[in-house]
């Protein structure tokens, strides 16, 4: 018998399905009820159970979808309504006015817009800085550096950021990566020297396009509790049917990256070979793609199965302009993106559907 919080299984493919989840106690149900509720009676002030007071501050079915989330990343994590909510909290949490922060230097454009245009003001400093370069981000780190931001692989472009060197290069500081493209299933950054890690559950963790979500994950005790005072004290939490679309999601995580990474792979391969595509990029896992054409704009509105629209991860395909859609808040700054990219979310369709469709929309 495997002791109470042990993993029940070492494989991630098994644990995806089963964390987080303990069988209803009162009736026995396979998957536990989902708790809609606002607040808990109390039998005396007081006195409650658990941390079960208030349901800004807990909920059960956050709380199962919180371990399931911690479980496979490694640490505690703390479930939000967004994944600009999970990244702000974390910010909010490990810096103070007067810091100074590192960004890649690409990256999600809302991670961008909240650093330059809201907690700039509150007094924090940053930088935009290559990652793939670790001698440029070592050059680039100041006394006053609290925090490294890695997002691997980037979003757009698709590059990858060795995470161990960038956190031996941090030398101490936080280091937070942003795992949205990779998942727990292809990096689990904690276990690569990461201080912590953030997700917008929007995208391969709830894998469906029916639900928005962040969380955040870490292994240490005191930023975990810093998180979770964000958590209750900002109250940007996720409702319980949220957690319970992202908790069911997560089970079929591992066979839905495999299957993204088998199209991601073939449509790369076959993008290589058509007519004016140039710079095709794949990381070699999950179904993100992005690649250049001189008709961006006209090409994305060519294809039918690949839907024209933002975000990424679900089981459906999409394409995007980066630089007019996801990407407008990094125009005018060392993060813009080319305005002749395109950027496509493989979903699990047959890689052979999703190809003619490619086709025929280049061949206009
Ligand atoms: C890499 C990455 N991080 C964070 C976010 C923000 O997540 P959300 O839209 O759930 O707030 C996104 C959204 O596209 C993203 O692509």
């Amino acid at each position: 018998m495997s002791e109470p919080g042990e993993p029940r299984a070492t494989q991630i493919d098994t644990r995806v399905v089963h964390a987080g989840l303990e069988p209803d106690p009162t009736y026995g149900s396979v998957i536990p009820p989902i708790h809609q509720t606002s607040t808990f009676v109390q039998p005396a002030p007081g006195e409650f159970v658990e941390d079960y007071d208030y349901a800004r501050s807990a909920n059960p079915t956050r709380t199962a979808l919180e371990r399931a989330l911690g479980e496979l990343e490694g640490g505690e994590a703390a479930a939000f309504a967004s994944g600009m909510a999970a990244t702000h909290a974390l910010l909010t949490a490990v810096l103070d006015a007067g810091d100074h922060l590192v960004l890649p230097l690409d990256l999600y454009g809302g991670t961008y817009r909240l650093v330059d245009k809201v907690l700039a003001r509150f007094g924090l400093a940053y930088d935009l800085v290559d990652q793939t370069d670790v001698e440029a981000l070592r050059a680039a780190l100041r006394p006053e550096t609290r925090l490294v931001w890695v997002e691997t692989p980037t979003n757009p472009l698709l590059n990858e950021v060795d995470i161990a060197a960038v956190s031996a290069a941090a030398e101490g500081r936080n280091v937070v990566v942003d795992n949205t493209f990779a998942t727990p299933i292809v990096q689990r950054p904690l276990e690569l020297g990461a201080t912590a890690v953030v997700h917008s559950t929007t995208k391969y963790l709830g894998g469906h396009s029916d639900v928005v979500g962040g969380v955040t994950v870490t292994a240490d005790p005191l930023l975990s509790e810093r998180i979770r005072f964000v958590q209750n004290s900002v109250g940007a939490v996720p409702g319980p049917f949220d957690c319970f679309l992202v908790h069911r999601g997560i089970r079929t995580l591992a066979l839905r990256v495999a299957r993204h990474t088998e199209n991601g792979r073939a449509v790369s391969e076959w993008l290589r070979g058509a007519p004016e595509v140039e710079d095709v990029r794949w990381p070699g896992f999950g179904g993100m793609v992005s690649f250049r054409h001189p008709d961006a704009v006209g090409l994305v509105g060519r294809t039918e199965l690949f839907s024209l629209a933002e975000s990424l991860g679900g089981v459906e395909s999409l394409i995007e302009v980066p630089q007019a859609m996801t990407h407008q808040s990094v125009e005018d700054s060392a993060a813009a993106v080319p305005a002749d990219l395109v950027r496509l979310s493989c979903g699990i369709e047959a890689p052979a559907d999703l190809i003619a469709d490619l086709g025929r929309a280049l061949d206009g």
